[in-house]
């Protein structure tokens, strides 16, 4: 029996405190006031989001599970072979590693904004596929993506950002990561998953689930920041909102006051009327056409996608 192959796990680019607090308190601070939407995910914050992916309401999870599943063999053809894939926001790593049968990677590079939590999800895919190389990269890749250029030697660089995140970026945003991205698949590509343009009912009960998981994932995050910058946000003074704006194609997220407050921390106050809000995400929705041609210009190429029958979503595959 070969012996059994130990994650290397490396953390770049160490997140600078002092300095996410500022821009933190001064997001707060600005005419328009928002919370980053990283702001939802402590451990509590994380395991609401686990819930709302059961809730009957939010699709994207479920129907994104269903298309890798009903083209996993189509992808891994367009993908090739010999691949480094490279998992975007990789988490638990469970959407990667249920594809690694047919994807059949030479190496599996795990990026997440903290290297501590891929640690254990990495043991376990070791254990379970003891023939793929494994790291596992701590990086805030919405910052800077840096991939070691000895994690895809003697590879293709293939990766993959499941999930529809990238609708949390505008789409100027979003082409300017893809690009990134782009730069640094060359010979490989990207498998991306999408979130469609779709009734607005339906897109807005996702947010807005009966259960109100979604209305504590969003002040959750009033509790998360109070934990990092010291601010005295009293969640029950807040109220969920969430809306499609069609015009933008997105869903955004605001937490509004319930009544006139202030909010301390140290050093700083900023004061809310009753009805006056905080954004906390948008959640961009695009219709096939926009996001094969984003794709374009950021300069990949033969874009191709596969859906569910309703096309409610879209796993894209294209070349770079
Ligand atoms: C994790 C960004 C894909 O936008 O659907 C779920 C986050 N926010 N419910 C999304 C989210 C509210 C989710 N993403």
């Amino acid at each position: 029996m070969p012996p059994t192959k130990v994650p290397r796990f490396l953390q770049t680019g160490v997140a600078d405190p002092v300095a996410d607090q500022a821009a933190a308190r001064a997001a707060l601070l600005a005419e328009a006031p928002s919370i980053a939407p990283k702001f939802f995910y402590d451990k509590l914050g994380s395991q609401l989001f686990e819930a709302i992916t059961e809730l009957p309401e939010y699709y994207p999870t479920r129907t994104e599970a269903a298309i890798f599943a009903g083209h996993a063999t189509a992808m891994a053809g367009a993908a090739g072979s010999g691949m480094a894939l490279i998992d975007l926001g990789a988490g638990n790593c469970a959407k990667a590693a249920s594809l690694f049968p047919l994807l059949e990677p030479k190496r599996y590079v795990a990026v997440d904004i903290s290297v501590e939590f891929l640690r254990e999800s990495l043991r376990r895919v070791q254990r379970e596929h003891p023939q793929v190389e494994i790291v596992g990269l701590g990086q805030d890749f919405s910052a800077a993506l840096e991939i070691p250029a000895e994690f895809v030697a003697d590879a293709r660089p293939v990766f993959f950002y499941p999930g529809s995140s990238i609708g949390n970026f505008t789409p100027t945003e979003a082409l300017a990561f893809l690009r990134r991205i782009r730069t640094r698949a060359e010979g490989g590509g990207l498998l991306i998953g999408v979130d469609m343009v779709k009734p607005r009912d339906v897109l807005e009960t996702a947010y807005d689930d009966a259960l109100g998981v979604t209305a504590a994932f969003n002040l959750n995050a009033l509790r998360h920041l109070n934990a990092v910058i010291g601010s005295d946000f009293e969640p029950r003074q807040w109220r969920h909102v969430a809306f499609f704006d069609e015009a933008r194609s997105r869903i955004e997220m605001h937490l509004e006051a319930r009544e006139r407050l202030a909010v301390t921390w140290p050093g700083g106050e900023r004061r809310f009327v009753a009805g006056e809000r905080i954004h906390t995400e948008n959640s961009c929705k695009y219709t096939l056409g926009q996001f094969a041609d984003l794709l374009q210009d950021a300069g990949f190429s033969a874009p191709r996608h596969w859906s569910d029958a309703a096309g409610w979503f879209a796993v894209f595959w294209a070349a770079a």
